[in-house]
């Protein structure tokens, strides 16, 4: 472990067995977390283990194979919901934080939200975070309106406070930004919000992955995040609710299990988090979710932060030297998830990602699902590099000069 490091990488990297591949001849620089991490062996191992030795239904069958898939489950929502600072009944699996925000809309705003309300949400959402509220609005005749952005890419709190005046029914934004990285500051606008009796969904795509989270301090109602983007298999994800907000909300999908007692004219409800859980659920990989919670516990949440503040602080200075380099986002790393979206004068980002590729480094290009941010930057899309526990100066420094030979190739 070098001295400069906070987590020791090259440990970490060989519990990832793709690290081991090589792109195009090349050692792989993954640097595409923001879309989706890499599995270490610990994930993949448990998704093995309940194929091969105990794949049964779960909260249905009394027969050991079945008790033991039930017992697993539960488990991980149990680690996973105290990895966010919540409880098990708190908790319902989703497949990621698209389906958790489409959850909230379904069955909490459909039966909350009333024709002439105010949906609140923010120039710098993903289109998970946008799009379902778009959607209600129209259905249920309600105004969505944005939050608007300051020049350095942190939220307009005036913005903020003068629409809160209008008396929003719901208040929903990012945690962390996945174009600017930007970090709101999530319990103080919860506060706000709360204050103007909204209820709040926090989008935690780019923040359960990279910080530690509390969702009792940080005050919210809804809070969503993705186990793919947290080291855990793709198809899982989490939706925390405030357990007297869950109680009251409509059921999402009908089916199986989500009910206590089916009649041919009626049904009534399982108890939470069940009742937002119909039909056969992921087993597999809500397992998996909870290999990653263990191995990001035993990294530690606070050193993984403490990690990524390094790598951006030297990611910045570093590719600042690239000819024709424009970041996006705050320029205090302390400010900022691992995230950091640029553009090289006028390379197509497409164009860079490909010369990149050829150097084997993944990064992402395009408009990173935030359409109205991409107009607010005023670009049709950008480069992304995005880190996590396995990137170390190493990856700065290929990426630095798989940009150095994109600036030659285009005679910046
Ligand atoms: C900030 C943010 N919100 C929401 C999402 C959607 O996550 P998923 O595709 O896992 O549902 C993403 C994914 O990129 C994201 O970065």
């Amino acid at each position: 472990m070098l001295e400069t490091e906070t987590l020791d990488v090259e440990r970490i990297r060989a519990d990832f067995p793709i690290l081991r591949r090589k792109v195009r001849g090349k050692r792989l620089v993954y640097l595409d977390n923001a879309a989706t991490t890499q599995k270490p062996r610990q994930v993949i191992e448990a998704l093995d283990d309940y194929y091969s030795r105990y794949n049964s239904n779960v909260h249905r069958s009394v027969h050991t194979l079945g008790e033991e898939a039930t017992e697993a489950y539960e488990a991980s929502r149990k680690k996973t919901a105290t990895f966010i600072g919540a409880t098990p009944k708190e908790l319902v699996f989703v497949r990621g934080t698209t389906e958790a925000t489409n959850l909230v809309r379904f069955a909490w705003g459909e039966k909350f939200v009333k024709k002439g309300d105010l949906v609140l949400t923010t120039m710098m959402e993903h289109h998970s975070n946008i799009v379902p509220w778009q959607l209600l609005c129209k259905n249920k005749g309600a105004t969505l309106k944005f939050v608007g952005l300051n020049p350095d890419c942190t939220l307009d709190l005036a913005s903020f406070e003068g629409l809160l005046k209008e008396g929003p029914r719901l208040v929903a934004f990012t945690h962390c930004s996945n174009v600017l990285g930007t970090i709101n500051d999530v319990s103080a606008l919860c506060a706000k919000a709360a204050t103007a009796g909204a209820t709040t969904i926090v989008d935690g795509a780019q923040a359960v992955p990279h910080m530690a989270v509390d969702v009792g301090s940080l005050g919210c109602d809804f809070y969503a995040f993705s186990g793919h983007k947290m080291l855990g298999p793709t198809g899982i994800g989490g939706l925390y609710g405030r357990r007297a907000l869950l109680e009251e909300m409509e059921p999402f999908h009908g089916g199986g299990e989500m009910i206590r007692e089916v009649f041919l004219d009626h049904s009534t409800w399982n108890d939470v988090p069940y009742k937002f859980e119909a039909g056969t659920v992921n087993i597999a990989d809500s397992i998996g979710l909870g290999a990653a919670v263990d191995y990001l516990t035993a990294l530690g949440m606070d050193k993984v932060r403490e990690h990524e503040v390094r790598l951006l602080k030297y990611a910045l200075s570093e590719l600042a030297k690239v000819k024709g380099f424009r970041h996006y986002g705050p320029e205090d790393p302390s400010k900022k998830g691992g995230v950091l979206s640029f553009n090289m004068a006028d390379v197509h980002p497409h164009d860079l990602a490909t010369i990149l590729d050829e150097e084997g480094i993944a990064i992402r290009s395009g408009h990173h699902c935030a359409q109205p941010l991409m107009r607010w930057l005023d670009v049709s899309a950008t480069s992304r590099a995005s880190f996590h526990v396995y990137n170390s100066h190493d990856d700065v420094d290929a990426l630095r000069a798989g940009l150095e030979k994109a600036g030659a190739i285009f005679r910046l």
